[in-house]
C-alpha cells in the first residue's frame, strides 16, 4: 500500500513539471495561429521547436528519469529525412519507441501522428495536438478527407519537413483481435501475419500517392515494435507506469526494441493495388522478425 501510494506520488512529482509545461505550450501555440495566415512556414518552425521541447522532455522522463532501456537495430535513418512512417501498434510506450528514432534522426519536433479524434477532449495534451497541426482523424471518411488535405498541402505545397507517422493496423494489437484477424485472412484469402493484425491499406495508399509528390518525401520508415517482461512477449508497462515506475529496464525487467527498416519512396510500386500488397509483404516480413525476437528473448 505504501509502495503503491509512493510509486504514484513520484509519478505525480515527476509528471507536474511537464503539464504545467505543456499548458505554456498550449498558450503559445495558441498565440501563433493567427500569425499563420500570414507566415505559415514561420509558424510550422516556431510550432515544431515547441512540439520538440514538450516531446523531448516526456522521452528524457521515460528514458533518462525511469531507466528506460531502448535497444534499435536494422537501418539508420538519414538526419533530417522526411518520410513516412509506418509501425505496428502495441501499446502507448509505442510513441517513446518512435520518438527514440526521432531524436537521432534530428526529427523530432517534425513528428506529426495520425491522433484519433477523441484524444482532442483531454485536458491540455488534445488543444496543443491541434494546435501544433497533428491530424486528427474519425473514420469518417468524408470527414478525415478534409483533415488529409489540410496536412497533404502543408508537406507537398508548402514542402515541410516531416515526420508523418502511423500505425497501419488502425488499433492496438489484443489476443481477440488477433483472432479477428485470423478469420478475416482466411475468409479474404489473405496470409495471417504473427503476432500482428493485417495492416489497413487505404490510408497508407492514399498517403503514398499524395507523397511521393513531393521530392523532398524520399523514404517509407517501416518501424517494428517489441516488447518484453519478464517471460512475457509484447508486454509493456502503460501509460502511468511509463512515466512513474524508476527503473523500467534493470529493476522492473522491460525490454524495448525497435527496428527500422527503410524503402526509398521512388522504389514502391505505383498502383493502389501494388501499394496494398507491398504492404501486406512487410507485415509478413514484420511478423517472422517479432517471432525471431521472441525466441532470441526467451533464450535468455
Ligand atoms: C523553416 O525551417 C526550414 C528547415 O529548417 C528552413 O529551410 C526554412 O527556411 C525555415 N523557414 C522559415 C520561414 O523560417
Ligand atoms: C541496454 O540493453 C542492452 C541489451 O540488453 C545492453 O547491452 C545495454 O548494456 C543496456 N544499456 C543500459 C544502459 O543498461
Amino acid at each position: 500500500m505504501a509502495g503503491a501510494l509512493l510509486g504514484n506520488l513520484r509519478g505525480a512529482f515527476i509528471v507536474a513539471p511537464w503539464v504545467g509545461y505543456l499548458a505554456l505550450a498550449d498558450v503559445a501555440l495558441s498565440l501563433l495561429l493567427p500569425v499563420k495566415l500570414i507566415a505559415p512556414n514561420l509558424v510550422y518552425n516556431i510550432s515544431s521547436g515547441i512540439a520538440s521541447s514538450v516531446w523531448k522532455w516526456v522521452q528524457v522522463i521515460f528514458e533518462r528519469v525511469n531507466g528506460a532501456n531502448i535497444t534499435i537495430s536494422g537501418d539508420k535513418l538519414p538526419k533530417g529525412e522526411s518520410a513516412i512512417v509506418i509501425a505496428n501498434h502495441v501499446t502507448w510506450a509505442d510513441f517513446y519507441m518512435i520518438q527514440a528514432l526521432a531524436v537521432r534522426a534530428g526529427m523530432l519536433g517534425r513528428c506529426r501522428w495520425f491522433a484519433k479524434i477523441q484524444l482532442r477532449v483531454v485536458p491540455f495534451l488534445g488543444w496543443g495536438l491541434w494546435a501544433m497541426g497533428m491530424p486528427m482523424v474519425s473514420r469518417n471518411w468524408m470527414r478525415d478527407q478534409r483533415e488529409l488535405d489540410r496536412v497533404f498541402s502543408g508537406i507537398v505545397g508548402r514542402k515541410w519537413p516531416t515526420w508523418l507517422i502511423s500505425f497501419s493496423e488502425a488499433t492496438r494489437f489484443t489476443p481477440q483481435k488477433y483472432e479477428e484477424t485470423k478469420v478475416w485472412c482466411t475468409q479474404n484469402d489473405r496470409p495471417v501475419p504473427k503476432h500482428l493484425l493485417y495492416p489497413r491499406t487505404k490510408g497508407f495508399i492514399t498517403t503514398v500517392q499524395h507523397l511521393r509528390k513531393a521530392p523532398h518525401v524520399k523514404a517509407v520508415y517501416d518501424l517494428t515494435i517489441a516488447y518484453q517482461h519478464g517471460d512475457e512477449f509484447h508486454e509493456a508497462p502503460n501509460m502511468w507506469e511509463t512515466l512513474k515506475l524508476s527503473d523500467i529496464s534493470s529493476q522492473h525487467g522491460y525490454k524495448f526494441h525497435v527496428h527500422a527498416r527503410r524503402f526509398p519512396l521512388e522504389e514502391l510500386p505505383h498502383t493502389d493495388e501494388e501499394l496494398a500488397k507491398w504492404l501486406e509483404c512487410r507485415w509478413v516480413e514484420k511478423g517472422e522478425w517479432l517471432d525471431r525476437k521472441k525466441k532470441e528473448w526467451s533464450a535468455c
